[in-house]
């Protein structure tokens, strides 16, 4: 049962729940870019994020990674463990898109040597500053220890969404993924959906997530249940 408000993101909302440490997740039908420049309110999108969240992180479990899952509750609704998150953003990227060609000059497509992996300090006001390990610690954001555990789980969650979507006919170009502490664990948190990743068609290279909003390349929902019907999840 959904108790009191506890926390309102741009994308998602939390509340606290009948049992101590769990907390219900509600996907909104809000869409933000650009650190929130960009709004807009897309039917649908809660839906499609919670179903294809919730998938994800089942397969995710299934394959060994600590994940803050619990179940899917609702249509928007997802029960999770309450994590001790840390205000950084991991981002594991493949191939070369969105900020790191425009920091370092990059063109779109290149194929990256090795999954690379970045650090941002999660704040919208500064824009997600990119930050290192340095910062973490001097700031008390994370310690250095845990940013290399969060760094290994991300280079493994990746090999795992890269196969599950690449047998489908989608390349993980990037995504960003969000860790916390539970009773000193780090646990991958937050979510696993289109708006946190670059997903390209592996024939044509259309893009299937959250870019479509970003650059008005059409609708995005339309998307979102494309990616959603190829991996079988159903809305
Ligand atoms: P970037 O190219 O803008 O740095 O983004 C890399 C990946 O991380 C991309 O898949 C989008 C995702 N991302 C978020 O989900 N939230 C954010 O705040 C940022 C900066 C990136
Ligand atoms: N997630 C961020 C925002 O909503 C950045 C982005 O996705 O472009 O503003």
């Amino acid at each position: 049962m959904k108790g009191k408000l506890k926390y309102e993101g741009k994308g998602k909302a939390l509340y606290t729940t009948e049992t101590d440490g769990e907390l219900i997740q509600v996907f909104k039908d809000d869409a933000t870019a650009f650190d929130g420049k960009k709004h807009d309110v897309i039917a649908e999108k809660g839906e499609l994020n919670c179903a294809i969240s919730s998938w994800f992180f089942e397969k995710l479990q299934e394959a060994g990674i600590n994940t803050h899952y619990v179940k899917r509750e609702g249509s928007v609704e997802m029960r999770i463990k309450e994590l001790e998150m840390m205000p950084v953003e991991v981002v594991v990227r493949n191939v070369a898109a969105g900020s790191i060609c425009r920091r370092l000059g990059l063109e779109e497509g290149m194929v990256l040597e090795r999954p690379l992996t970045e650090l941002f300090y999660k704040d919208d006001a500064l824009g997600d500053p990119m930050i290192n390990t340095e910062h973490c610690e001097l700031f008390g954001w994370a310690k250095a220890d845990d940013i290399r555990a969060m760094r290994q789980l991300a280079r493994d969650v990746n090999r795992i969404l890269s196969d599950l979507l690449e047998n489908v006919g989608i390349r993980l170009i990037d995504f960003k993924l969000e860790f916390g502490l539970l009773d000193g664990e780090i646990v991958l948190g937050d979510e696993v959906t289109p708006d946190g990743c670059r997903l390209w068609d592996i024939e044509t290279g259309r893009k299937l997530d959250k870019d479509v909003f970003r650059q008005d390349l059409g609708g995005l929902s339309e998307v979102y249940h494309e990616v959603a019907n190829r991996l079988g999840i159903n809305i």
